[in-house]
């Protein structure tokens, strides 16, 4: 018997990126994302200021997703939004416009956690890419979350580590405006790192028990080493910017690595995905896939698309909501944490 398609739109609002994305099961038809460039003046995301772009972008978003996947909003199966975790101003704008439209069109309406969907975006249908098998470790690397997740099944996760203080895309984001690039520094480090020299600075590590992590301490030491070379010469930042770079993304690395190397051997599962804004950094995809050689893992990273935030992620888990008919009431609240 044949399967009947199922299409889900879906919609993303919990940061500072207006997403909407429709899905035919398990694969994308269309994936737009628009981003809020606002925030680059004050050197981080302005909630207030995130909420009235959302309002501003939700609408065309949608409109556009729609037309690119030329599906009609009658032949949607249902919506799936962001329910949290995330800013509640953003949050609301996505929930609220998910719950009306779910509501004119007779359709169900789906909530998502955010988290998951990082983890769950391995599980879109793409030429090219396999799917995890499960049970598999998931490392979720974003500008809010650091966490090493035991993942059992769809809806079956347990967090086995996370840090205890900065997010990586925080430490990625501080080392770079402590060198005076511009937000978000991340990808601008990783820009950098790729003509530098990964050995030439020493940064401690820290030392944090058992599988989480910690990066406040790291943004300390970046500190006090570039005051104490500044002093010496007033043009080491300039001079020697991606030797540094590619320093603070080695240490990031190995912190990182350090901590899966140890999941791996607590746990006995050798599967490892990424997922998060994070695993778009050249030198994570790199040394993952080397540990496929080193170590006998099996890596899975994703589409550069699903790394950063993006709603085809809510879709492929509110598909398999779908599929259990896992639905909500219009009353369902947007909650700024939640857990798995
Ligand atoms: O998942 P995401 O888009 O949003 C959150 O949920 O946080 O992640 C954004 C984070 C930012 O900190 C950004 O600097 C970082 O991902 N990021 C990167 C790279 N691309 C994005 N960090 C390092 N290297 C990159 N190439
Ligand atoms: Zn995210």
């Amino acid at each position: 018997m044949q399967q009947q398609a199922v299409f889900i739109l879906a919609i993303e609002s919990s940061c500072d990126d207006t997403a909407a994305a429709v899905l035919q099961n398990d694969k994308v038809l269309s994936n737009v994302v628009a981003n809020q460039l606002i925030h680059n003046e004050y050197g981080g995301v302005v909630p207030e200021l995130a909420s009235r772009a959302h309002q501003q972008n939700i609408v065309p978003v949608i409109d556009a997703a729609l037309r690119k996947a030329n599906v009609k909003k009658e032949q949607l199966s249902a919506i799936a939004f962001t329910q949290g975790p995330g800013l509640m101003g953003s949050l609301l704008v996505g929930s609220s416009f998910a719950k009306s439209l779910a509501l004119a069109l007779n359709i169900p309406l789906i909530a998502v956690n955010h988290m998951q969907a990082h983890i769950l975006a391995h599980f879109i249908d793409e030429e090219g890419f396999d799917k995890p098998t499960f049970p598999f470790l998931a490392l979720t690397i974003s500008g809010g979350h650091t966490q090493i997740v035991k993942v059992n099944d769809f809806f079956d996760m347990e967090i086995i580590g996370e840090t205890t203080d900065d997010a990586v895309g925080e430490a990625f984001d501080k080392s770079a405006k402590i060198l005076g690039l511009p937000y978000p520094g991340g990808p601008l480090i990783d820009k950098h790192a790729q003509l530098g020299n990964p050995k030439a600075y020493v940064f401690t590590k820290p030392k944090v028990p058992g599988l989480d992590f910690s990066f406040s301490g790291l943004k300390t030491a970046i500190l006090y080493f570039l005051q104490k070379e500044t002093q010496k010469n007033p043009d080491f930042i300039q001079d020697n910017i991606n030797d540094i770079c590619s320093s603070i993304q080695h240490t990031i690395i190995e912190i990182l690595m350090d901590k899966l190397k140890l999941a791996v051997s607590q746990s006995g599962i050798n599967q490892i995905a990424i997922g998060g804004g994070v695993s778009a950094n050249s030198g994570i995809r790199s040394t993952l896939k080397e540990g496929e050689q080193k170590y006998g893992w099996k890596t899975y990273i994703p589409k550069f698309e699903y790394t950063t935030d993006n709603a085809a992620m809510i879709g492929i888990v509110g598909y398999q909501k779908f599929l259990t008919q896992n639905f909500e009431n219009s009353d369902v609240v947007s909650k700024a944490r939640i857990q798995f």
